[in-house]
C-alpha cells in the first residue's frame, strides 16, 4: 500500500457533500461470520449512486468494520478517486493503523467500549494537551483531520487551536429532539447554525453528522457553513426498507425456476444412496 495520501479535487463553494457511513453494512456481515453483505462492495454501490465519500469507524473492539475491511477499502476507493473518511478513537493504535493506511481523512471521535453508538462529541478543551500533538502527527502525514464535537463554543474555539482543519458537529441531540415531537429540537438547530458560523470564522471547515434522516436531514442542508454530511444508520436501514420488495420477489422468481425443474419421484428414489 503506498504511504501517498489521496487528496480528491476541492468542491465548489455551495456544494454539500454526502459521506456514507457502510458500519452497519459490516455489522450484519458479521451477525452470521460469513462475508456478506461486504462493506467494500456496498460502498462501491453508494459511489455509483452519487455518494461523495465513504466514512468507516474502525472500533476498538472491531464490532463492526475490521482492518482489512478497511484496507480493501483505501485500495478500491482509491482507484476511483474518491475520498475515504476513517473515524476512529484517538489512540496510539488508531494512529499508527491511520499513518500506513493514509486515508483522505481522519475524524477523531470519543470512544467507549459499553456505547452503542458514539454518544456524544469529543471533549477537545480539556485534552488539549493530548489532542494537539496526536493532531499535529496526522496532518503533518497529509491526512485531513476531523474532530467531532458537540455544537458547544469551547470545543469550537479548541478545536481551531488543535490545528485540525474540520470540525465535524454532532447532530445527535437535535435529531432525537426533532423524532420525538420535542419542539426544544428548535433550539439545538439554532445552536448547530450558530457552532457552524463560529467554526466558519475560525478557517475550519464544517460538517455533521449523526442520526440523521430524510426528514430531518433538510434543515440541516439549509446551513450555508456546512459542507459535508456524514451519514449511515438511517441509510442502511432505508436501504432494507426499500430493497425488500425487490429481493423478496427474486427469491420467488428463483424458487419458481427450481419448481419447475422439479425431481420426480421416479428421480429421487434413483439418487438415494443404497
Ligand atoms: N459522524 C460520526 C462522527 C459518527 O460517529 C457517526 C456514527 O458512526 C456518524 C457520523 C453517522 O451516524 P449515523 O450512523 O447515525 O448516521
Amino acid at each position: 500500500m503506498s504511504l501517498f495520501v489521496h487528496t480528491p479535487p476541492p468542491t465548489p463553494q455551495h456544494t454539500l457533500r454526502l459521506g456514507v457511513n457502510i458500519d452497519h453494512v459490516a455489522t450484519l456481515r458479521n451477525a452470521r461470520g460469513g462475508n456478506y453483505p461486504d462493506p467494500v462492495a456496498i460502498a462501491l454501490c453508494a459511489l455509483e449512486a452519487g455518494a461523495d465519500s465513504i466514512t468507516a469507524h474502525l472500533r476498538e473492539d472491531r464490532r463492526h468494520i475490521r482492518d482489512d475491511d478497511m484496507r480493501r477499502l483505501r485500495h478500491e476507493l482509491a482507484a476511483l478517486s474518491a475520498p475515504l473518511n476513517m473515524e476512529m478513537a484517538a489512540t496510539p493504535e488508531m494512529q499508527k493503523i491511520a499513518l500506513s493506511l493514509a486515508p483522505h481523512a481522519c475524524c477523531l471521535v470519543p470512544e467507549r467500549r459499553e456505547e452503542l453508538t458514539t454518544e456524544g462529541g469529543l471533549n477537545v478543551a480539556d485534552h488539549l494537551d493530548v489532542l494537539t500533538p496526536y493532531v499535529k502527527t496526522l496532518v503533518q502525514s497529509g491526512i485531513r483531520v476531523s474532530l467531532f464535537i458537540d455544537p458547544v463554543p469551547q470545543h469550537i474555539f479548541a478545536a481551531a487551536q488543535t490545528g485540525a482543519p474540520v470540525v465535524e458537529l454532532h447532530t445527535g441531540t437535535y435529531v432525537t429532539r426533532y423524532l420525538a415531537g420535542d419542539i426544544t429540537y428548535l433550539e439545538e438547530l439554532e445552536r448547530l447554525q450558530q457552532a457552524a458560523y463560529q467554526a466558519s470564522s475560525l478557517g475550519l471547515e464544517v460538517h455533521a453528522g449523526h442520526g440523521l434522516t430524510f426528514e430531518t436531514v433538510t434543515p440541516i442542508a439549509r446551513i450555508s457553513q456546512i459542507r459535508e454530511l456524514n451519514i449511515g444508520h438511517f441509510l442502511i436501514s432505508q436501504a432494507i426498507t426499500d430493497g425488500l420488495m425487490t429481493v423478496v420477489r427474486t427469491m420467488k422468481r428463483c424458487m419458481t425456476e427450481g419448481r419447475q425443474q422439479r425431481i420426480t419421484e421416479a428421480q429421487s428414489v434413483k439418487v438415494l444412496p443404497a
